[in-house]
């Protein structure tokens, strides 16, 4: 394959994952490149009134990041799976009734079979706040922070280093759900399949201020880690939907395969380097592309 030059993350000084707004912990989670993203958003627009919008938005790391720093006015995010939909729905909605549960919820193995069954029983697909809690809280409490099919850390048996309760900071955990609560006028969640949120969005909001950041599950192996509603055909349609022009500003992040060199030959294509200390675990080749330069007058900001 074609060589393809290097954004390097280093260049583009970001939140520390401590520091992170986003109460969910993502398996490629792309809190990392709220630096990347900040700066290439000031080449873009000449104001910060700006809609970020996210149709595959999981935890939603880079989102957050950008409008807690003042870099977008309003976020409009989208997850077509309704454990992570009902997640967020349910802090955004009733925040205060999340917090009572962070604060009283058990943090034993007698608890996560429980939110665990909750997780898996449930099968409405309509928004359901016990469902939204139970995905949070598999979220925080197993390896990798894979809602489903993996074990909690410290092992079922609860004999590792760190126990189920390592990554569950009852008091961080309230205040980022209360920055979520106490923003909710600026941000928007919806379940619906990407193509639909693209079609509705482009249709309902001004061109001209929104830029939509695109983070497809991968191509190879993506229904490893969370829900993987994008067969080869979606994954074409996405990209038809991107190069027609109908949507202006992008960016897309894949996994480096030969469908996407593909389908996205004729657009700007960039290595993502990440390998720095605290993304070190990323083992496979990320890539990031951008709309060619004859659709986007800001092409040069990459
Ligand atoms: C790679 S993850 C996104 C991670 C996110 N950018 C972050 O930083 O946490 C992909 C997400 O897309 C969702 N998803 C999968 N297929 C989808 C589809 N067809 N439409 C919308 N969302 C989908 C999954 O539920 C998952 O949360």
């Amino acid at each position: 394959m074609q060589e393809l030059s290097t954004i390097d993350i280093r260049d583009f000084p970001h939140r520390h994952t401590q520091n992170a707004v986003s109460p969910f912990r993502y398996p490629g989670g792309k809190g990392f490149l709220s630096g990347f993203l900040a700066d290439h958003l000031a080449k873009c627009f000449d104001s910060s009134r700006i809609t970020f919008l996210e149709p595959f938005c999981g935890g939603a790391g880079a989102a957050v990041n950008l409008l807690a720093d003042g870099y977008v006015d309003s976020l409009h995010l989208n997850d077509a799976d309704v454990r992570v939909y009902s997640a967020w729905r349910a802090m955004l909605s009733e925040t205060e009734r999340f917090i009572d549960r962070i604060q009283s919820v058990p943090l034993t193995m007698d608890e996560w079979y429980i939110q665990s069954r909750v997780s898996t029983d449930d099968t409405n697909s309509n928004y359901d706040f016990d469902l939204g809690f139970a995905s949070f809280y598999l979220n925080r409490t197993t390896r990798s922070g894979i809602v489903s099919k993996a074990g909690p850390i410290g092992g079922y048996d609860q004999t590792g280093k760190w126990k189920i309760d390592a990554r569950f900071n009852r008091q961080g955990l309230i205040e980022r759900v209360k920055w979520i609560g106490a923003n909710r006028e600026r941000i928007k969640i919806s379940n619906l399949d990407v193509l639909s949120f693209l079609d509705r969005s482009r249709r309902a909001l001004n061109s001209s201020s929104s830029f939509y950041f695109i983070d497809p599950p991968y191509v190879k192996a993506g229904g490893r880690l969370y829900l993987n509603a994008m067969g080869e055909d979606k994954h074409v349609a996405l990209s038809d939907m991107l190069t027609s022009g109908k949507i202006t500003k992008w960016v897309l992040t894949y996994d480096d395969h030969p469908l996407i060199r593909q389908i996205y030959s004729d657009q700007n294509m960039k290595t993502i380097d990440v390998n720095y200390s605290l993304q070190k675990k990323r083992k496979e080749a990320e890539i990031l592309i951008t709309p060619s330069a004859a659709r986007y007058e800001s092409a040069s900001a990459l």
